[in-house]
């Protein structure tokens, strides 16, 4: 099967990781995958935050959890009251992708997330799409501290992240839809 073909299909969301680092040479590449995705009017309205500190992402979890306290369902409740949450998986390299307020910035992220995911399978890495970790940047006093910590430029907002790290699990493929699929001919 053709290499790129195979990345794509092979690609699994990992949520459970080993805690060996990832090579600098390989995050380079995946970065490099991400800018490199196609954009809106290529005005590339983006920023990447890469965070390879334990601290910051317990500190990012910390502040997922107290949303969803605050959200108060069962179900949020039990992810915010268990000692070992995290919206990362415990991965030791996550990569926030923020836009900023262009009218497809959304899509801009959506894309280059989707890249970096195919491109870290190629390297033989697992990740993770994310969305949920949002919820840590809810509360807009919360959000302004962690983002001037991140230094997430002004203007911008976290949309989506990426974890990164050497798989601990093979997670099954989940059923596609084929339904879905019409030809015109
Ligand atoms: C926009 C978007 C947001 C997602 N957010 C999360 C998330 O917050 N947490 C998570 O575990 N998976 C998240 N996922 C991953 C999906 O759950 C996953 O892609 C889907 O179940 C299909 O599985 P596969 O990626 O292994 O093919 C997200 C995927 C997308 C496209």
């Amino acid at each position: 099967m053709n290499e790129t073909i195979n990345s794509m299909l092979t690609r699994r969301s990992i949520r459970s990781y080993k805690t060996t680092q990832i090579a600098e040479r390989d995050l380079n590449w995946i970065l490099e995958a991400a800018i490199y995705a196609a954009t809106s009017r290529n005005l590339q309205s983006w920023d990447f935050t890469v965070i390879q500190n334990n601290d910051m992402l317990k500190k990012l979890s910390k502040a997922a959890a107290d949303t969803l306290r605050k959200m108060g369902d069962a179900r949020s409740l039990e992810k915010a009251n268990d000692p070992d949450f995290s919206p990362f998986y415990h991965a030791p390299t996550v990569i926030i992708v923020s836009g900023n307020d262009n009218r497809n910035a959304r899509i801009d992220c959506a894309n280059a997330t989707q890249n970096m995911c195919v491109a870290a399978n190629a390297l033989g890495l697992g990740s993770c799409y994310l969305a949920s970790f949002t919820q840590a940047f809810d509360d807009p006093a919360v959000a302004a501290t962690l983002m001037k910590e991140l230094g997430i430029p002004d203007g911008y907002k976290p949309q989506f992240a990426v974890s990164l790290g050497y798989a601990n699990e093979k997670p099954a493929t989940p059923e596609r839809r084929r339904d879905v699929i019409h030809f015109v001919k």
